[in-house]
């Protein structure tokens, strides 16, 4: 579910985007959808309550992607082909909408450590139980011990950890969203080396990917690699990308909250440099010029490579150090 790539680039208006953009990797939290995993308790438990099966995408959802395709292709035209996949003969379902959803499926959600994050990660694992027991963990979540037993006795489930605040949060929060008036939490965020264990092979990719675009002349007519990399996934994902590179503000990433990684290249100095924004909002709007934390607004790459080589290296060496196969929590949001 998660390692799902919908391409939902239409042919539009051209208005050109900044040409100094040479590379992009955008991630996105999906859109509107009605709960995945309800509580026992909950009023709102019945599926035919609800416009869609739980889980899946709303046309509230649907919209949503749809007007974010349809802005990145004005932000990338530049790098973007003219049109993806138009649907031809039979396919063409709306006369007045030359367009097809495209799902890519990636790899099996067990391989996938870019997104889904449910490879087995033993070196998660066993930092995950070191963290969990250590003092200071325990008493953090203590700090959230009366909410937690409210939680229990108002949901008729076990609330034990961040994962069940966290679970709750997701259902309340779309109840709310679909008018069920209910109390709404916020939560913690979790440790940077648990942050750094999940979210560096995501960082690693998108750092190579760009390296590959940087090698690689704009101009030149038989371009080898992708210009525009476009990950479709959950808040989860986007809090701790955010949160992994110093830039999360805690706030639960609305639907379709999208961060960019962009290349850019200043044409005068032939310097690229990073620039990372944040859309947080499911508003067609600029998206928030993020401030990289000892580098600024526009980041070096090399400074950007030293800054977070950390993130990388541990991600990919710690993950296959360890022979502990224990597989990590679901968490779908
Ligand atoms: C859900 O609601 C429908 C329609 O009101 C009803 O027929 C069905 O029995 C309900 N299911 C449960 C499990 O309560
Ligand atoms: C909830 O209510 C608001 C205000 O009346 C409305 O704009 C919104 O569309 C409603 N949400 C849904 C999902 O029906
Ligand atoms: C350099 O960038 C400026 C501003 O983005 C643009 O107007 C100009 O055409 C560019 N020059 C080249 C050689 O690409
Ligand atoms: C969105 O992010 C920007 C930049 O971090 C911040 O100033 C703004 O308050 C945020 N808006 C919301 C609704 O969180």
């Amino acid at each position: 579910m998660i390692s799902l790539l919908l391409i939902l680039l239409i042919s539009g208006s051209y208005c050109v985007g900044d040409e100094r953009v040479r590379f992009a990797a955008v991630l996105f939290r999906h859109g509107d959808r009605t709960p995945v995993d309800s509580y026992p308790t909950d009023p709102w438990r019945n599926e035919s309550m609800w416009p869609v099966k739980f889980g899946e995408l709303t046309n509230i959802g649907k919209q949503q992607h749809y007007a974010l395709g349809q802005w990145l292709r004005k932000r990338y035209s530049h790098l973007l082909s003219t049109r993806m996949y138009p649907p031809v003969g039979s396919s063409v379902w709306n006369t007045d909408l030359l367009w097809q959803p495209m799902p890519v499926h990636t790899v099996p959600e067990k391989e996938d450590e870019i997104l889904s994050m449910k490879k087995p990660c033993p070196a998660y694992n066993q930092e995950y139980k070191k963290v969990t027991s250590s003092k200071a963990y325990k008493e953090r979540l203590m700090k959230y011990q009366k909410l937690m037993d409210y939680l229990t006795a108002y949901t008729g489930t076990k609330v034990k950890d961040y994962y069940d605040i966290d679970n709750i949060y997701s259902v309340l929060n779309i109840e709310n969203l679909y008018n069920f008036t209910l109390p709404v939490f916020t939560t913690e965020t979790s440790s940077p080396v648990l942050a750094r264990l999940k979210v560096g092979p995501f960082i690693k990719q998108v750092m190579s990917k760009m390296r590959d675009a940087m090698e690689e002349n704009v101009q030149s007519v038989h371009e080898k690699h992708p210009k525009v990399l476009i990950y479709s996934a959950h808040d989860l994902n986007i809090g701790s990308v955010l949160n992994a590179l110093g830039v999360f503000d805690n706030k639960c990433p609305v639907y379709t909250a999208t961060v960019f990684f962009e290349l850019i290249h200043d044409n005068t100095t032939s310097e690229h440099y990073i620039r990372i924004s944040y859309r947080n909002s499911t508003e067609i709007v600029e998206p928030h010029v993020l401030s990289i934390p000892y580098c600024g607004k526009l980041c070096p790459v090399d400074r950007f490579v030293q800054l977070y080589d950390n993130l990388v290296k541990y991600g990919v060496h710690e993950s296959s150090a360890i022979g502990d196969t224990d597989s990590d929590s679901e968490q779908i949001s």
